[in-house]
């Protein structure tokens, strides 16, 4: 018998991931979600066939082996202690800010538990997926909408994640930057639709780049007495890039981790 994918909290991200598996080449075959959010369980069953609404949380876990936990993490620990799960699952905790260790505890007796961060774009196949630890059931799930990347430590983990609090300040700048060329009198539509193309362009080409060396492309788009220079300057002069770092910093704190800039050495 084909397994039976579970989700416990609909929302935005298991509604993404929900839509990638169902669009994969091999989608699953039988997906449960939870019944609440409502409306957005009622959407994804509507739109596909393989996906069911249980009647309970415990539901899903009575009919699947697999169970991506998708909860905010303020409920999650709540909503968890009045669930029965068994030992032979596994358990793909989508909490961001939960350590592995406190949802071994939260899901006792599974023994199979790991964390995963997939993006809203695995809705079009697109994107890292994080893990911790290695496991080749989640690789296997996430092959169909991402690119499922296993990091050798919680650490490597959360640091990881916390550069995932740029995906709102990338798509500020994507915005800031329409709006400035609006402002100054290109037509809105055209200025939008040039911004994302060119930076999702850009994106693609950094992918390329050897042993992440971006730097050399800092470099190239940067010649002497160019446009580029000379906004790298002004960006650099105004501490654009150090707000970047800060932002980071703040956010590592909160996932449990010491940024770089609190290591000894550093300060
Ligand atoms: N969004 C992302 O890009 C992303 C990426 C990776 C990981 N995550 C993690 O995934 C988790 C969910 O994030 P999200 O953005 O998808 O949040 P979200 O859209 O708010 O989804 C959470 C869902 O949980 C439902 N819920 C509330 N109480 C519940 C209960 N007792 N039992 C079952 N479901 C319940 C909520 O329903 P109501 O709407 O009715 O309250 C809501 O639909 C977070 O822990 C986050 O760290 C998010």
């Amino acid at each position: 018998m084909s397994e039976q994918l579970g989700f416990i909290g609909t929302g935005n991200i298991t509604t993404a991931v929900v839509e990638g598996l169902c669009t994969a080449d091999f989608p699953p075959a039988t997906i449960v979600v939870s019944p609440r959010n409502a409306l957005k369980a009622s959407k994804l069953s509507q739109r596909f066939s393989q996906v069911r609404i249980a009647a309970s949380n415990q539901e899903v876990i009575d009919t699947c082996d697999t169970i991506f936990l998708a909860t905010l993490p303020q409920i999650a620990t709540s909503t968890l202690a009045d669930l029965q799960f068994r030992q032979n699952q596994t358990i793909i905790s989508l909490v961001a800010a939960i350590s592995l260790g406190e949802m071994r505890k939260l899901v006792e007796p599974v023994q199979n538990v790991i964390r995963a961060i997939p993006l809203p774009p695995v809705a079009q196949h697109l994107g890292p997926i994080l893990l911790y630890p290695e496991n080749q059931k989640a690789i296997s799930i996430f092959n169909k909408v991402g690119r499922p990347l296993t990091v050798a430590t919680e650490q490597q983990f959360n640091l990881l994640t916390t550069v995932t609090a740029l995906i709102g300040p990338f798509y500020a700048l994507i915005d800031e930057t329409t709006r400035w060329a609006t402002a100054a009198g290109v037509d809105q539509p055209i200025a939008a639709s040039y911004t994302a193309a060119m930076f999702h362009a850009l994106s693609v080409l950094a992918l390329d780049v050897p042993d992440g060396k971006f730097s050399t492309l800092v470099t190239e788009a940067s010649s002497p007495g160019g446009l580029n220079e000379q906004a790298l300057e002004v960006v650099r002069k105004h501490g654009g890039y150090d707000a970047f770092k800060k932002a980071l910093d703040a956010i590592a704190i909160r996932m449990g981790e010491v940024p770089p800039s609190a290591q000894s050495g550093n300060r």
